[in-house]
């Protein structure tokens, strides 16, 4: 049986385009796979305690024995989330632009998960596993727009889940999502809502596809 862990990163549930591309892409996958289990963590909603982070990474360089109770406490917790990450066969992470910007719960969570040895600098954990990283992002940021250039977030999911961890990384990505809501976009509605209906096929194709990466990961 195969394991898929999913990670939503949204501050909401309603209406959220991030948790409802994922989960096309994760109905897509468990209907391929047929016995799935699915492992959430929703740090969106549930989000780690930051503070624990910067208690592990200097646990982690402290003796054994010498290690506080609130260390051993902290590499507990780092260790709880890692076990999740790293027990997964193929991996979906649902995350949006916020401030230009990453996440910062994704950020902690991934942070904390980083001080765990199983992911530590060259680590080969989850390395060729085939994961998805599911972004939307409010405006619009392409080539030759005003703000191309100003989402910090996606280029540094990429860079973590593709180069440090070494996950087959498929993204996709849904723009002008504020659209609906915002008055002075109108005339960029029927552009989203096409860019959205992309993502949702793009999620099931993905998900029907994860059989031949999974055979290839293996
Ligand atoms: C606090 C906050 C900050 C946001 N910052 C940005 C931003 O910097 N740029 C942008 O294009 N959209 C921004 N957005 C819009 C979100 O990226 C957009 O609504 C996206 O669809 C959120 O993902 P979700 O639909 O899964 O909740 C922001 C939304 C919130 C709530």
């Amino acid at each position: 049986m195969s394991t898929i862990f999913r990670l939503d990163a949204s501050i909401r549930l309603e209406g959220s385009v991030t948790r409802a591309v994922a989960d096309t892409l994760e109905s897509a996958i468990t209907e391929e796979l047929g016995d799935a289990t699915v492992v959430r963590r929703d740090v969106g909603l549930d989000p780690v305690d930051p503070s624990v982070w910067g208690t592990a990474a200097f646990a982690g360089f402290t003796p054994e024995d010498a290690r506080t109770p609130e260390q051993v406490e902290a590499l507990a917790t780092a260790a709880a989330l890692a076990d999740e990450v790293a027990g997964a066969d193929a991996l979906i992470f649902a995350v949006p632009l916020y401030n230009f910007g990453v996440s910062q719960h994704f950020k902690a969570w991934a942070d904390l998960v980083t001080t765990d040895p199983r992911f530590g600098p060259g680590t080969e954990t989850i390395k060729g596993r085939p994961a998805f990283l599911i972004t939307a992002r409010g405006g619009g940021y392409g080539e030759g727009t005003p703000r191309a250039g100003w989402d910090h977030a996606t280029g540094w999911m990429r860079r973590y889940l593709e180069d440090v961890w070494g996950l087959d990384l498929d993204v996709i990505e849904t723009e002008l999502t504020l659209a609906e809501v915002t008055p002075q976009m109108a005339e960029l509605r029927e552009l989203a809502r096409e860019q959205l209906a992309e993502s949702h096929e793009t999620a099931r194709t993905s998900g029907r596809s994860v059989t031949l990466k999974l055979r290839s990961a293996a």
